[in-house]
């Protein structure tokens, strides 16, 4: 089954054609950073209206990309939610009316869903169950993975995501928009050690994180202080080693509470270079795999939402002619194909 992917749940426009027997064969983002930048954050409104320019045409370049017509498509998958509501429509109503115009099924997919099974993306992908350690920019939790539909959430964020506090970090360290890359980087020159912040949590049974106490920490270190290049730099150092130490021992904790062997990163943060180095070497040690997607699958992109679509719909999954969205969309509501799902 040929099936078009399509993402607009925030500031990434992306298109995506997955084959289920040759894989991925176009995988277009257009990120409206640039956009977004000139305001220090995502604007609900233009992430809409860029979403509906870009859209459509990007889905001809994905299918002129792979050299195939749009009779060949078998299936549409769109992200449903959660996520800004204005920007899911867009993408849910163009899928809805292709879907129509070409005659094929069409479903909404959860986009946590479509972060937890990208690994799967890669040639070596992880068999089941995996412990997803899932850090986005809105989301933080680690998600035991059975199968497709078959998530366990393990322990999530009570405030912060992971991805939120890196932003909010950059913002006090006037880095702009988006924060996370430019605070590793910053980090990159800075001292381990110089400035210690707590391991939010660590102390604590349970799998759960809190970001918000160590993002006052920094406020605290940075209040009323002109810091000059290397004390920016130490700083976020500093934060980025209290964000990657807690991330890896709540992961390791998760492996050894399931007693699962295999670990899968997914979502925007695990693109972090030290995250990515500090789960390698501690997962080792603990004798077990962990499985890093390349970071174009770890950011928002339609490849996984394709992927996700494309293992509902070739299960037999079927949606009434209806155009979903949902800002909110709760990961436990999720069913295998088949089984009552109270969403659908
Ligand atoms: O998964 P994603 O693209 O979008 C959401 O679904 O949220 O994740 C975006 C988040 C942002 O908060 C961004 O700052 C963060 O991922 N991020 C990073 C890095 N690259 C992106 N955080 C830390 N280090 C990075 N290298
Ligand atoms: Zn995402």
């Amino acid at each position: 089954m040929l099936i078009l992917g399509i993402e607009t749940s925030c500031d990434e426009t992306a298109v995506a054609l997955y084959d289920g027997h040759q894989g991925l064969l176009a995988n277009r983002v257009f990120s409206q950073v640039a956009l977004h930048a000139q305001h220090g954050g995502v604007v609900p409104e233009l992430a809409s209206r860029e979403h509906i320019e870009r859209l459509l045409p990007m889905v001809h370049d994905a299918l002129a990309e792979a050299g195939l017509s749009a009779q060949a498509v078998d299936g549409i998958a769109y992200t449903a939610g959660p996520g800004l509501i204005g920007a899911l429509l867009v993408g849910a109503c163009l899928a809805r009316s292709l879907g129509y115009a070409w005659g094929v099924p069409v479903i909404g997919v959860h986009h946590l869903e479509g972060h937890l099974l990208a690994p799967a993306l890669e040639p070596d992908a992880p068999d089941f169950p995996f412990v997803a350690l899932q850090v986005s920019g809105g989301h933080t939790m680690l998600v035991e993975v059975s199968g497709l539909g078959r998530y366990r959430i393990l322990g999530e964020t009570l405030d912060d995501a992971a991805g939120e506090a890196f932003d909010k970090t950059a913002k006090l360290l006037d880095l702009g928009y988006p924060g996370g890359p430019a605070l590793a980087a910053l980090a990159e020159r800075g001292s381990a050690g110089a400035v210690e912040f707590p391991r939010p949590m660590l102390d604590r049974p349970g799998l759960d994180f809190s970001f918000s106490g160590l993002k006052t920490a920094v406020v605290v270190a940075v209040r009323g202080r002109v810091l000059d290049d290397a004390a920016r730099a130490d700083v976020a150092r500093g934060f980025e080693d209290a964000m990657v130490d807690t991330l890896v021992a709540k992961s390791l904790r998760a492996l050894r509470q399931t007693g699962i062997d295999t670990l899968a990163v997914a979502g925007g943060v695990g693109v972090n270079r030290r995250l990515r180095a500090a789960l390698a070497g501690a997962v080792d040690a603990a004798g077990a795999r962990v499985y890093f997607p390349r970071p174009e699958f770890c950011t928002d992109n339609a490849a996984m939402i394709a992927l996700a679509g494309h293992h509902r719909l070739a299960a037999g999954e079927r949606e009434e002619l209806a155009v979903r969205a949902r800002a909110r969309w709760p990961l436990d509501e999720l069913r295998p194909p088949g089984q009552t799902d109270a969403v659908r």
